[in-house]
């Protein structure tokens, strides 16, 4: 795994990404990243690319990346994609295939592997309607790493919980 696009949704569990970002790093995988709207609220541009090396994209509106389809260009350049934090809207935008960010765009232009990282609150994760994406979505061929089980951000306890990012590393690299 030599190149991997980070695709960083909006999630209480942002965080957990910069870590990724950096054990991705120290094992000397490029990594490039991309934001949603909403993740940007819950970290920061510069800290996402202090750490990766490289600069972060957020928005399909970047006429001077757009201008040689960048979008394309990052679907292409990756051997996986992982989507971490996965959040209930990104997932359910995919597997109904929208393309209504530059995030959800490049979900649909890409043919790498695409793996989800899911996280969010435990009855988001239990909603029929969810799940039946996420069925959807492993038919099509992607992955999913967690969630796990345990105590929320919101006080709640169940599965919703995403996966620490060394265990992410670990099963990455488990078939
Ligand atoms: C404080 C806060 C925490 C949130 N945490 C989560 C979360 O952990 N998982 C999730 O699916 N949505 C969460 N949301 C809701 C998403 O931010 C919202 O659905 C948003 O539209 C997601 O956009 P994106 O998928 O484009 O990043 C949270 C919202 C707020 C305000």
């Amino acid at each position: 795994m030599d190149r991997v696009l980070l695709i960083i949704s909006g999630g209480i569990a942002a965080y957990k990404s910069l870590e990724l970002i950096r054990l991705f790093k120290k094992m000397g995988t490029q990594i490039k990243c991309v934001a949603t709207q909403s993740a940007l609220t819950f970290i920061t541009p510069a800290s996402v690319e202090y750490l990766s090396g490289n600069s972060l994209r957020t928005s399909l509106e970047d006429r001077d990346q757009e201008m040689q389809m960048g979008h394309i260009e990052l679907a292409r350049w990756p051997d996986v994609v992982i989507v971490a934090p996965a959040t209930a809207n990104i997932i359910s935008c995919v597997a109904n295939g929208l393309a209504m960010d530059l995030a959800q765009t490049i979900l649909m232009a890409t043919t790498q592997q695409i793996v989800f990282v899911p996280s969010m609150n435990v009855r988001m994760w239990e909603n029929k309607l969810f799940q039946k994406n996420i069925e959807v979505l492993k038919k099509s061929g992607s992955r999913f790493l967690g969630p796990t089980e345990g105590e929320m951000a919101c006080g709640e306890y169940g599965m919703g919980r995403m996966m620490a990012p060394q265990q992410i590393i670990k099963s990455l690299f488990q078939k």
